[in-house]
């Protein structure tokens, strides 16, 4: 089915949620050259719950912080206001969808876990990647973050049909977007590209996360899609342990496209291996 005909059938029968409010007020204030930092961080601040779990990530041995951080104003001043708005991002996208937490037959914190640890292989691939993507490493955080986003907004809208879509996946070791195409006509990445488009993301985040199952073609042209598809590659090996096959993923050739000097795949690898165990969902 074309992509096209995919995305009318999506909106028809799905609800893409909107940018969560925060995130666009945080926006809105880092637009704007009066505003400081320790100002944005006392807006997060106002949301008693998710300030809470903004502390918890910002303090978890991810982000290495030598002090604790007691207030949002302080994390926002620590961690600088680009990382804080994708902090904030993953709190909040995370607690939109706290409801699917117990939703028997999906692990949805494993999902919010291999989003992260995706989101920060985007992240260290964008710092050693010199001239060829056009995003910056915290836009690349973001696409990383959502690039599976559509597996939950599906759950969430379709419950017990998509979850049987899953176990039919996990059953026959197929792989999961080919088995939502065949029984719903359109699967997790064009309902993500829609998401990153809704959110008013850059063009080329959303077509990262519409192609970061490929088509081959689609991946061998754009370095920001190739970006994409081999830090959730890489993401999966690492977590699965398979070190060596992680560092394969950034062979010479993929190297050499995405402008990575080869020599760096090592040290890309451990920070990748490093983060996993040191993620806060
Ligand atoms: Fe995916
Ligand atoms: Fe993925």
């Amino acid at each position: 089915m074309s992509t096209l005909r995919a995305k009318q059938l999506i909106r028809d029968n799905l609800n893409i949620p909107t940018l969560p409010a925060i995130v666009e007020r945080i926006s809105t204030l880092m637009a704007d050259p009066e505003v400081g930092t320790a100002e944005v961080g006392e807006v997060v601040g106002q949301d008693a719950p998710l300030a809470a779990k903004v502390l918890r990530i910002a303090n978890s041995a991810y982000y290495g912080l030598r002090e604790r951080c007691l207030s949002t104003e302080q994390a926002s001043s620590v961690l600088g206001l680009r990382v804080l708005k994708n902090v904030v991002t993953q709190a909040s996208v995370i607690q939109q969808f706290e409801h699917l937490r117990g939703f028997a037959g999906f692990d949805i914190d494993q999902l919010w876990h291999h989003s992260i640890l995706t989101a920060t292989a985007c992240a260290e691939l964008a710092k050693h990647c010199t001239g060829r993507v056009l995003l910056d490493p915290e836009e690349f955080y973001v696409c990383g973050l959502l690039h599976d986003l559509g597996k939950v907004v599906m759950l969430d809208a379709m419950g017990e049909s998509y979850l049987e879509a899953f176990l039919e996946a996990a059953r026959s070791g197929e792989r999961l977007h080919v088995v939502e195409e065949r029984r719903f006509g359109f699967n997790h990445t064009d309902v993500g590209s829609l998401v990153a488009t809704r959110w008013q993301l850059p063009v080329a985040a959303a077509s990262a996360i519409q192609f970061h199952h490929g088509p081959r073609e689609n991946v061998q042209q754009d370095p920001v899609v190739a970006l994409v598809a081999n830090a959730n590659l890489l993401a999966h090996r690492v977590a699965e342990g398979r070190l060596e096959e992680a560092a394969a993923t950034l062979d010479a050739e993929t190297a050499g496209f995405l402008g990575l000097d080869p020599a760096r795949v090592p040290e890309i690898v451990a920070a990748v291996k490093a983060a996993q165990g040191a993620i806060a969902v």
